[in-house]
């Protein structure tokens, strides 16, 4: 694998010659492992909110939090494309406010920035972002911030009217300058007519194989995560349940006083003259209790 890092034209290049893999990832150890694995573009996602943090969304998560993880991950990421997903209310407000919020994720170590939606307030967002050189991911479909207003995590684009306003969108905002675009629980038809339709990679996450590349969330794909587990997901391991047996035994052993070993894993003063200096000449060692 090339070890270069992979840039924002290296990833439009991509479309239609290779397909792109991005993952999730929120902190510096995970972060690692990702870049490690040949990950192309590492999303810190603001899923983060639910799968880091325990809230029910994504819709408490702040600039704040998103900014502190992005310097994690940025930190542990040599080869990805590091991206940056802008929170609730971050690119809302004001235009003003969007290129600052957005310009925080670039302070902290991101390549670019994701913002969801293509109404015509987002691709105005998405314009002001760009113009202060900032590259843009857009995100349509099932929209997680916009949860309240579509009434639940559903699949969107089902019927003929929904699909065409979809794919107006793409085109806005692969016009608006997107270098690439996310597209969420749709189906596998309109993926494909999109992906189609626009010049710039689309990234499916439930929207069928069609589209340039694919994204997971990190702890839904390793079996990190007990909450709802949507039907697109894959799950390549249940490091969920690897963790709890190793702290499981890892307890067992503290308890039964077989860890830690007193000789492989333990130190001891340099010589027996030290030790009777400390106890007197009746070195009398204290033993750990054993229940
Ligand atoms: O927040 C996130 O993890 C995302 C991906 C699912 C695309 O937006």
């Amino acid at each position: 694998m090339d070890q270069k890092p992979v840039t924002v034209p290296a990833i439009k290049a991509m479309k239609r010659l290779q397909r792109i893999g991005m993952l999730t990832a929120y902190d510096y150890p995970t972060a690692k492992i990702a870049d490690a694995a040949g990950t192309d573009i590492i999303l810190v996602g603001d899923s983060l909110g639910m799968v880091v943090l325990g809230y029910p969304d994504t819709l408490s998560v702040t600039v704040a939090e998103m900014v502190h993880h992005t310097r994690a991950v940025a930190r542990a990421t040599q080869r990805a494309l590091v991206v940056g997903d802008m929170p609730y209310l971050s690119y809302h407000v004001s235009i003003e406010e969007s290129v600052r919020n957005a310009g925080e994720f670039i302070r902290a170590g991101a390549r670019a920035v994701k913002i969801e939606g293509g109404k015509p307030a987002r691709i105005k967002a998405v314009e002001a972002i760009l113009d202060a050189e900032i590259p843009v991911m857009g995100h349509i479909g099932l929209t997680p911030q916009s949860v309240n207003v579509v009434g639940g995590f559903r699949l969107q684009g089902k019927n003929a009217g929904d699909a065409r306003r979809l794919i107006d969108e793409a085109i806005a905002l692969d016009q608006a300058g997107c270098f690439s675009l996310v597209l969420e629980c749709v189906p596998e038809e309109l993926a494909a007519l999109i992906t189609e339709r626009v010049s710039i990679p689309t990234i499916g996450i439930g929207a069928g194989p069609s589209c340039d590349g694919q994204v997971l969330v990190f702890h839904d794909l390793l079996g990190l995560y007990d909450g709802h587990t949507p039907k697109f997901v894959r799950r390549y391991a249940n490091v969920g349940d690897d963790m709890r047996n190793a702290i499981a035994r890892y307890l067992d052993d503290v308890r039964s006083g077989r860890f830690p070993d007193g000789t492989k894993e333990s130190f001891h003063m340099s010589s027996t003259e030290e030790l009777k200096k400390l106890y007197g000449d009746s070195v009398v060692v204290p033993m750990p209790k054993v229940n």
